[in-house]
C-alpha cells in the first residue's frame, strides 16, 4: 500500500531537529506547589510505536514534582455506541473517563492514518463527547513526525469543539519517522530530550496558569 501525503506543518513551535532550523531556548519546568498530573495518550497501538516511544521519553525527562503517566487502555474501549452508555457503561469506558477527569492536562502524540486521526483515539474521544472530562482541560500535541498535518489539525479541531484548552506553545515535533529510536534512546539524545523537557516546561506553566485562572 502506498500513501502520498503533503508536508504542511506550520506550527510556530515546531522544532525540526535535523534540518538546521534555529532551536528555541529551553523552557525550564517551573516549580509548582501542588501535585500536577499529566496523562500522555498515544494514538498508536503498535508495540514499537514512535509516538508511544516519544511519550515514554517525555515521561523519563520530566523533572520530579510533576507526574506524567501513559494511558494504555485505549485499545480496550468498545466501539462507541450510545446504547451502551448509561448505568451499564463498560468498565473500560469508566476507567478512561476517570483517568481523563483525574488529569490536570493531556499530552497527545498520534500518527496520521489516511489524512485522519487514528480511529482508536477518535473512538475514545467519542466516548467523552457528552461528558465534561475535557471541558477547560489544557491539552497539547507532541508529534513524532513532521508529516501528519491533517491529523494534527483534525485532532485540534475535535479537542477544541469539545472545549479543551489547546496549548499550542507547548507542542513539539521530533523527526522519528523511519528512525526506530527507543524511548531510552530519545531520552538520552541531548537535542531531543531538551526539546521534550522544554515542551513539558511550557505545558506545566500553562496548566499552572490555567489553574490560577490566568
Ligand atoms: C494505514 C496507514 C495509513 C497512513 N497514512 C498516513 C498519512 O495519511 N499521512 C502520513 O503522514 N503518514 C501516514 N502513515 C504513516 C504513519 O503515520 C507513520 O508510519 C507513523 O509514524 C506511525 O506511527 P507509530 O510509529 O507511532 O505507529 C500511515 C500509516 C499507516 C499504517
Amino acid at each position: 500500500m502506498e500513501f502520498r501525503w503533503t508536508l504542511r506543518c506550520s506550527s510556530p513551535a515546531m522544532l525540526k531537529l535535523d534540518t538546521g532550523s534555529p532551536k528555541r531556548t529551553e523552557v525550564r519546568t517551573p516549580k509548582v506547589h501542588w501535585r500536577m498530573r499529566i496523562l500522555a495518550i498515544s494514538g498508536s497501538l503498535r508495540a514499537s510505536s514512535s509516538n508511544t516511544a516519544l511519550l515514554k521519553a517525555a515521561i523519563a525527562v520530566t523533572p520530579q514534582g510533576v507526574d506524567v503517566s501513559l494511558y494504555e487502555g485505549l485499545g480496550d474501549l468498545p466501539h462507541f455506541n450510545q446504547d451502551l452508555d448509561g448505568e451499564a457503561v463498560p468498565q473500560s469506558v469508566k476507567d478512561w473517563r476517570s483517568s481523563l477527569r483525574a488529569a490536570d492536562g493531556l499530552v497527545f502524540s498520534i500518527p496520521e492514518y489516511a489524512h485522519g486521526v487514528p480511529g482508536t483515539l477518535k473512538n475514545g474521544l467519542d466516548w467523552v463527547v457528552g461528558g465534561d472530562e475535557l471541558v477547560g482541560k489544557p491539552v497539547t500535541l507532541f508529534n513524532a513526525s513532521p508529516r501528519g498535518a491533517y491529523a494534527q489539525a483534525s485532532l485540534t479541531e475535535t479537542l477544541t469543539v469539545m472545549s479543551a484548552k489547546v496549548v499550542s506553545e507547548a507542542s513539539v515535533t521530533l523527526q522519528l519517522l523511519g528512525r526506530p529510536f527507543t524511548a531510552d534512546q530519545i531520552a538520552a539524545d541531548p537535542d531531543m530530550s531538551a526539546a521534550l523537557r522544554s515542551a513539558i516546561g511550557s505545558f506545566v506553566a500553562a496548566i499552572d496558569a490555567s489553574r490560577r485562572g490566568r
